[in-house]
């Protein structure tokens, strides 16, 4: 019954619009939604994404790359214990902005610490939880950070085109290597063409569920 939906890429690449129209429709089709996001979606992650994501004050030590893998990781493990697996549990549809892939491609890739070590520690985080379905909104970086409001700009959305390129490199790598779960969808075409897509994929699933979806 229970389905773990999970949308990914890089900033600005329109994964909080594509969740919130997906969001909408899903919602409007009966079905029985919690709508998500990472780092936050429970009040402790929200705690620790202002942390990850001001601008550090000076007179606080750098966050190390793996420190802050670890800040990631303790707000997902809370997530996937307090949100995502008891939604799943009562059969419930679970749509999360952001989740493991994104440590993978941001920690391994983009801050370049060991692939191997990051999957271990992700999997401890995640209790071993993937999603059913991954979105990857694939947006060249320079188009997004564009896209990418400047006032809304984070300590990691600041980091270098390169770092953002490794990025997207680390979620390519990533659909290739699990193209069942992992769908790429061009996030270059018009944003109304973006969600066609996302739903095509998306509402066979609901209707196998057994959800009546009219569009
Ligand atoms: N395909 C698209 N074409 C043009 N603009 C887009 C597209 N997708 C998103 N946008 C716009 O770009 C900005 C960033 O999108 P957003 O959904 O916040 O990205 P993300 O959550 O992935 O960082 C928003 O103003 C959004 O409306
Ligand atoms: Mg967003």
């Amino acid at each position: 019954m229970a389905l773990f939906i999970t949308i990914e890429g890089g900033e600005g690449a329109g994964k909080s619009a594509v969740s919130a129209e997906l969001a909408a429709r899903m919602t409007a089709s009966g079905v029985d939604l919690v709508t998500t996001f990472e780092p936050g979606g429970t009040a402790l992650g929200r705690e620790l994404r202002s942390l990850l994501f001001r601008e550090q004050p000076a007179t606080m030590e750098p966050i190390s790359p793996w420190t802050e893998t670890f800040l990631f990781l303790a707000g997902r493990a809370h997530h996937v214990e307090t949100v995502i697996r008891p939604t799943l549990a009562r059969g419930g549809v679970v749509l999360c902005d952001r989740f493991a892939d994104s440590t993978i491609a941001y920690q391994a890739y983009g801050r370049q610490l060991d692939l191997e070590r990051v999957r271990e520690v992700n999997l401890l985080a995640t209790d071993g939880l993937q999603p059913n379905l991954t979105l990857f909104l694939d947006v060249p970086a320079l188009e997004g950070l564009r896209r990418a409001h400047p006032e809304e700009q984070d300590r990691i959305g600041m980091e270098t085109v390169e770092f953002h390129n490794r990025v997207l490199e680390g979620y390519r790598r990533l659909a290739l290597a699990e193209p069942d779960r992992i769908r790429t969808i061009d996030a270059g075409q018009p944003l109304a063409h973006v969600i066609e897509e996302a739903w095509a994929l998306i509402s066979p699933r609901l209707i196998r569920l057994g959800y009546q979806i009219s569009a």
